[in-house]
């Protein structure tokens, strides 16, 4: 089975380093961490002390700007993501497309200036309540427009999408509201992406370490993105662990 794929998003929370001392991932997870842009390098220069030298734990950003460098007042090309020390990044979270109104156009030149600059993207997708309350097929509808927009002319570059191209699925409904989507509805979902898009999907929305191993018990779930349960590291780490006995 493939590696599982653990990541903690901050969010704008800084939860500090304390509890992640002496923390070593099991071979078999990938844990990335993603903190607010300040704390990359910090991180950076401190991760062997967070965990192993060998340890797999990765750094990743949780948004990234389209351009390399230029007049983009407060933006972060994805160059200086990987100067910083990320691997991976973020893109389309649902609650950027709330605030910041981030549209897909937008996540679509994300998606591309990220993987073109050989980070990891983890795309995120997911429905609001509304249409969830319409059903599955109109849950798939929306993902799969989604999709399309997100990644635009890069369907068909499916070699690209195979290796960097990561797939969150996260309910908006169940983000950060305690109210995780039913594990065989998640199933479902990570089963019709990976028809589309043969990338790995990851489950997101209210995981924590109590229902962590409903989701991940699937070998189509190859992860989680996880948000609140993220910034205690106790908590975290047993997702961790479960992913590595799922
Ligand atoms: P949550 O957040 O785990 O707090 O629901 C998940 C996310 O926003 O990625």
């Amino acid at each position: 089975m493939s590696k599982k794929i653990v990541v903690a998003n901050w969010k704008m929370n800084f939860p500090g380093l304390g509890p992640w001392r002496g923390f070593r991932p099991p071979k078999n997870v990938e844990v990335v961490i993603c903190p607010p842009f300040p704390y990359l390098s910090d991180i950076r220069h401190r991760i062997s002390d967070i965990g192993h030298p060998k340890s797999d734990i990765r750094l990743g950003a949780q948004d990234v700007f389209w351009e390399r460098s230029g007049p983009y007042t407060g933006e972060v090309s994805p160059e200086m993501l990987k100067n910083s020390g990320a691997s991976y990044v973020i893109v389309g979270h649902s609650e950027r497309r709330r605030w910041l109104h981030e549209t897909d156009k937008m996540i679509n030149k994300k998606i591309k200036a990220a993987l073109g600059a050989g980070l990891k993207a983890i795309l995120c997708v997911g429905e609001p309540l509304a249409v969830r309350r319409k059903g599955v097929k109109a849950v798939e509808n929306f993902v799969k427009d989604q999709l399309a927009k997100d990644l635009g002319s890069l369907h068909s570059k499916s070699h690209i999408l195979n290796s960097r191209l990561i797939v969150a699925y996260e309910p908006v409904w169940a983000i950060g509201t305690g109210r995780s989507d039913k594990p065989s509805d998640a199933l479902l979902m990570a089963k019709f992406i990976k028809n589309i898009l043969h990338s790995k999907v990851l489950y997101g929305g209210s995981v924590n370490g109590k229902g962590a191993r409903s989701f991940l018990q699937y070998k189509e779930i190859d992860g989680a993105l996880v948000g609140g349960a993220s910034l205690k590291a106790g908590e975290f780490k047993k997702i961790v662990k479960i992913s590595s006995n799922a």
